[in-house]
């Protein structure tokens, strides 16, 4: 257990851990915990037998020892597969989570999810409608954890979670990913009800802050890792940040 003071909710730990540990894995959370922070984002996708689980890539070519694209791969298979190598060798054999054990890694420690919505290809509505159903489940049963944040770049996997929530009522946020900031950008975010926009650091400026909080919604920006970019961008009003610098938010 870490002795430090943790970091608030506008720091998220990039792919559960950043550079630190092989990223989307539970060893990668727990390295991003004991580093101190308290909000994480990772890759959500959809296995052949509807399993959601985490994997940034279509493939798995780079961040396990398998080969080819992911979409064909049942759960019971994927489950074997070692997601640690890669990384170093301390991490062999870790193998990828279902999206069921990072809910249980957030319930346990009573942390912050951003669970970014990274559909197979073709399977975006599909994968949308499934995270969101979770989502939804799991916020219900876990009152006192904060519900997850659903983010994507995919507009139509946010338009089938929105569908979802709203039929269910549940009270679970949303947030557009655009790798370029624009108005429509932020006008289709506003359309989805979204909490946030989220965006490439380099477009975020004192101006774009200002136009995403007039529309009433919060901006955060992907990758943030260097240490004055980070701190200039948060005394902007920049609401939040991934990283994959674990220690980058030690004393800013
Ligand atoms: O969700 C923020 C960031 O992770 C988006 O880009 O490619 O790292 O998933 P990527
Ligand atoms: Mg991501």
């Amino acid at each position: 257990m870490t002795s430090q003071t943790p970091f608030d909710l506008r720091w998220f730990a990039h792919r559960g851990g950043g550079d630190a540990a092989p990223e989307n894995t539970l060893a990668a959370f727990e390295t991003g915990f004991h580093a101190g922070f308290r909000a994480f984002e990772c890759d959500v996708k959809r296995s052949a037998d509807g399993v959601l689980w985490l994997l940034h890539d279509d493939t798995l070519d780079r961040t396990t020892d398998a080969r080819g694209p992911a979409a064909p791969w049942r759960w019971e298979n994927l489950q074997l597969v070692d997601a640690g190598s890669w990384h170093s060798a301390r991490f062999k054999g870790e193998p990828p989570p279902s999206l069921d054990a990072v809910l249980d890694f957030a319930a346990r420690r009573g942390v912050w999810l951003n669970l970014e919505i990274k559909p197979n290809p073709g399977e975006d509505a599909a994968t949308g409608d499934a995270v969101a159903r979770r989502a939804a489940q799991w916020s219900a049963a876990h009152p006192s954890v904060p519900a997850p944040l659903l983010s994507s770049f995919s507009h139509p996997a946010l338009l089938a979670a929105r569908a979802v929530l709203e039929a269910q009522h549940a009270d679970v946020p949303l947030a557009l990913l655009v790798e370029a900031y624009s108005a429509q950008a932020l006008a289709q975010a506003v359309a989805l009800r979204a909490q946030a926009l989220h965006t490439d650091w380099r477009q975020v400026t004192p101006d774009t802050i200002a136009a995403v909080h007039a529309a009433g919604l919060k901006l955060r920006a992907y990758t943030v890792n260097q240490r004055d970019v980070a701190q200039r961008l948060l005394a902007d009003g920049l609401d939040g940040l991934f990283t994959d610098r674990l220690e980058l938010p030690r004393g800013l």
